[in-house]
């Protein structure tokens, strides 16, 4: 099928981020928030993100005014009627997503797709609030969306063949490259990276080492670009410990066992980088 209309669902970090690489790679792109600010606060980031790469050359003002001119902010989930594909980036909560769903399916064309950026929901458990289960497919972004090449397609039990291979094109042609997952909790990626982070965690909390020097550990000795206390800062010990609740409820393995180091911050607020404090200060 031809995707030529996409609609996003939330116009925060990720969901600024998914429309503005859709508009630059060419669709028209209809992005919902709840609210006038918040659609003008998302849409104010694309803008000083794309300001900042018309400075550094990577692209010409004209170039510029013509993604933003492919952007379109509504609070009307009406004005997603006309979309090919709608990408759902919303608070990462089940009942919320399910919610969004369900409007969404009453709103879009019969043949169009429902995705979801979820990092740790399941696919079927969202396709389920729908009448089209085999149209919805999860395709995972990652931080920040327009610097990182990958989408982690998660393919539900009743996604189709056709929603597949059209999701497959479509995230192949914003440039990325398509991993593809069945739908288990945490996908390949999180499945991985949440213990790891759950285990930095567990050293400091057990005093073994500096957080400094575990991040230099894991940058200097295996060339990531960021330990891995900077990266749970950077994601949101919030999140993350969000999507080790889902993980452990799942396996029930100490594995993805959160460290009572990483609720006692998440209680008291240090949430990383965008409260201003979390491993590291941020003032
Ligand atoms: N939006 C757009 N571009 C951005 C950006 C943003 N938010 N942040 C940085 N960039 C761009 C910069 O403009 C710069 O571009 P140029 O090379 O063209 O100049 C480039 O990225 C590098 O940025 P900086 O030089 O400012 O800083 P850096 O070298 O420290 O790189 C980073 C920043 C790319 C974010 C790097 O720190 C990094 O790779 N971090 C790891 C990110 C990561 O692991 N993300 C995945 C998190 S997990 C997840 O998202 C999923 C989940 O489910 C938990």
């Amino acid at each position: 099928m031809a995707i030529e209309t996409v609609g996003v669902i939330g116009c925060g970090l990720m969901g600024s981020g998914i429309t503005q690489v859709c508009a630059q790679a060419g669709y028209r792109t209809v992005v919902r928030e709840a609210s006038e600010e918040l659609v003008s606060g998302g849409i104010g980031r694309i803008d000083g993100v794309l300001s900042r790469d018309v400075s550094k050359g990577k692209m010409t003002a004209d170039e510029k005014a013509a993604v933003l001119g492919r952007i379109t902010g509504t609070t009307e989930f009406d004005d997603l009627a006309a979309c090919d594909l709608v990408i759902e980036a919303v608070t990462e909560n089940l009942e919320t997503k399910q919610e969004v769903f369900r409007v969404l399916d009453g709103i879009a064309p019969p043949d169009a797709i429902l995705a979801s950026n979820t990092s740790s929901i399941s696919i079927t458990e969202l396709a389920s609030a729908t009448n089209r289960p085999e149209q919805v497919v999860g395709l995972h972004f990652f931080n920040p969306v327009p610097v990182m090449g990958l989408i982690e397609m998660v393919i539900g039990l009743q996604t189709s063949e056709k929603t597949v291979e059209a999701a497959r094109q479509f995230g192949e042609s914003l440039g990325k490259q398509v991993i593809e997952a069945k739908d288990t909790p945490g996908f390949i990626v999180n499945y991985l990276l949440i213990p790891y982070l759950l285990d930095a965690v567990r050293l400091v909390e057990s005093g073994v080492a500096t957080k400094e020097d575990i991040d230099a550990g894991m940058v200097l000795g295996c060339s990531h670009p960021l330990g891995p206390l900077k990266l749970l800062d950077f994601i949101g010990l919030d999140t993350t410990l969000y999507i080790a609740e889902v993980l452990y409820d799942a396996f029930r393995t100490d594995r993805y066992a959160a460290p009572p180091l990483l609720r006692q911050m998440v209680a008291a607020g240090m949430n990383g980088r965008k409260s201003g404090r979390g491993f590291y200060d941020y003032g």
